[in-house]
């Protein structure tokens, strides 16, 4: 049983072959240098470079996985394409410009080959993102629901009841910006490129008094599990404003105690969860979970409540990605949900439910 999934929801065009929780070949084209200047993604380049990307990226999913070169690209595709069972496509959340190239190619395959097509939520990707296995079937983890999913991304920043195969229940979510989001602003204000989270990850490992600046941690006082990172950015420009010296001098602890800000705001709402539900189970995913001392404050979190972290068990798998698409499509399939009509449209506000 094997599922194509493409996968265009902001800055990467991907395109992955699965089988089950199985990746069998995965294709992303990253657009990191072409946003690299504007500090974030810019939706008319983005939409561009999916449109030039996408038939490439999909045709080299298919041959890698068939181990057919596609020489003659229309008939080594139709072979390669009788092996494929279903279709899979994120319809949202996401760039309505980005989201509309994915479409477009799904559906375009799904008429020519006559085949079904499941719509997946990115955010349900990202939350089975720990549960995809390589080609051998590795690592081999079972299920043990209910968990609490955590999505900590550019986009996103969300913590979700996850009861069961496609059961959802969003606890809290942020009302602004995303964390990855706020550690990019914040690099950004430091002069330090895009994306920001891996740049602050490396400057704060540097540095021994991780939260020298202490910066607030935004919404801890109030039992909701909503987050807010707006105003941590505000009261970050504003300190920088103020500096006497350049921030240039402090460049380290400036980033590790902002880093220190976002990611014990996670932890503390995190462990207000698990209180909350009883819930001590988690699972992780999104970019910002590429952070080895955010896994370690995860790791740390679970063994005082006494329980138990998943992340994505490969870095690709932490970003965006079709293969993490293709497995929760699987769960989809298994269920019989099927876009019903192929003209369906994009939903760049779709909510998990
Ligand atoms: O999941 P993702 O690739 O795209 C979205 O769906 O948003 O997440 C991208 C985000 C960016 O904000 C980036 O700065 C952050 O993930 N990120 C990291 C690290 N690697 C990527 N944040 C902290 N530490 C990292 N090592
Ligand atoms: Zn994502």
């Amino acid at each position: 049983m094997l599922i194509l999934a493409i996968e265009t929801s902001a800055d990467e065009t991907a395109a992955a072959v699965t089988s089950e929780r199985k990746v069998l070949s995965n294709i992303i084209y990253s657009q990191i240098l072409l946003h690299k200047k504007w500090g974030g993604i810019f939706p008319s380049l983005a939409k561009r470079a999916h449109e030039e990307r996408i038939d490439w990226v999909v045709e080299k999913a298919i041959a890698n996985f068939a181990k057919v070169e596609p020489i003659h690209p229309e008939g080594a595709q139709a072979r390669n394409m009788q092996k494929i069972d279903y279709l899979a496509v994120t319809q949202g959340p996401g760039l309505a410009v980005a989201l509309e190239v994915g479409i477009k190619k799904s559906v375009e395959l799904a008429r020519r080959y006559d085949k079904k097509l499941i719509a997946v939520n990115h955010l349900e990707g990202h939350i089975y993102s720990p549960f995809v296995q390589n080609s051998q079937g590795n690592p081999r983890r079972e299920f043990k629901f209910p968990y609490l999913a955590l999505v900590i991304s550019g986009g996103h920043t969300e913590i979700v009841l996850w009861k069961g195969h496609l059961r959802y229940q969003i606890l809290g979510e942020t009302r602004d910006d995303a964390a990855g989001e706020a550690l990019d602003k914040a690099a950004k204000m430091l002069g330090l490129g895009y994306p920001g989270g891996p740049i602050i990850e490396r400057l704060a490992s540097e540095v021994n008094n991780k939260d020298f600046f202490h910066f607030p941690r935004p919404m801890i006082k109030t039992k909701s599990l909503e987050f807010s990172f707006s105003g941590l950015k505000t009261s970050f420009y504003y300190y920088l404003c103020n500096m006497k010296t350049s921030p240039v001098k402090k460049i380290r602890e400036l980033s590790s105690s902002f880093q220190e800000a976002v990611f014990e705001t996670l932890l503390l709402k995190t462990e207000l969860a698990i209180k909350k539900t009883g819930i001590n189970r988690l699972v992780v995913g999104g970019g910002v979970i590429a952070n080895f001392y955010l896994r370690k404050l995860f790791r740390d979190l679970v063994r005082k409540n006494d329980g138990e972290v998943l992340f994505p068990p490969y870095k690709y798998l932490t970003g965006d990605n079709a293969a993490m698409i293709g497995v929760a499509a699987f769960y989809k399939k298994e269920k019989g949900n099927f876009v019903k009509d192929l003209n369906f449209d994009r939903v760049p506000r779709l909510r998990l439910s």
